[in-house]
């Protein structure tokens, strides 16, 4: 299809793509945060692969830019600075740890919330690096933390 090919060989940048920086730029501050279409995104370069999402946690509005990357039962997570919570960088899901206690000795396992934070899409085209807004109608926690409401409180906070 046409889309295939646009993807495989991008020569344009999708429609609704966003320019958010140089890719050699943002290799170089490795995460940078833009106001995309209406929401605060953070985007982020983690060995070389470019990732997007809301840029406040999900769970309390945490700047997630200030976040550490780890790795969490081999996904790799932003992990919030306010209390901590990861957060997979692909997906956006939600993971804690859980312990079955009739286990012995119990023994914690990663488990998913399922995507509580809002990814969007990267699209690198001629060094150029665009973030394309996730549009889906079906509501994320972080979307919260986006609204107007929530602004204005921040800002007079
Ligand atoms: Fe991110 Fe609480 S605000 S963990």
């Amino acid at each position: 299809s046409e889309e295939e090919l646009t993807s495989s060989t991008p020569s344009l940048p999708p429609p609704s793509a966003h320019f958010v920086g140089r890719k050699e730029d943002l290799v170089q501050a490795k995460r940078v945060t833009r106001l995309v279409g209406g929401r605060d995104v953070l985007v982020l370069c983690h060995k070389g692969q470019f990732h997007a999402m809301d840029m406040r946690c999900y769970h309390s509005g945490g700047p997630l830019q200030e976040g550490d990357i780890e790795e969490f039962d081999g996904r790799i997570c932003i992990v919030c600075p306010w209390h901590k919570y990861k957060i997979t960088l692909a997906e956006g899901k939600g993971l804690y740890q859980a312990v079955n206690p009739s286990a012995t000795p119990p023994k914690p396992t990663w488990r998913s919330k399922g995507v509580k934070q809002r990814v969007h899409k990267v699209t690198e085209v001629n060094k150029n690096v665009y973030v394309t807004i996730n549009d889906s109608l079906d509501p994320i926690d972080s979307d919260f933390y986006q609204t107007e409401r929530y602004r204005t409180t921040m800002n007079k906070a």
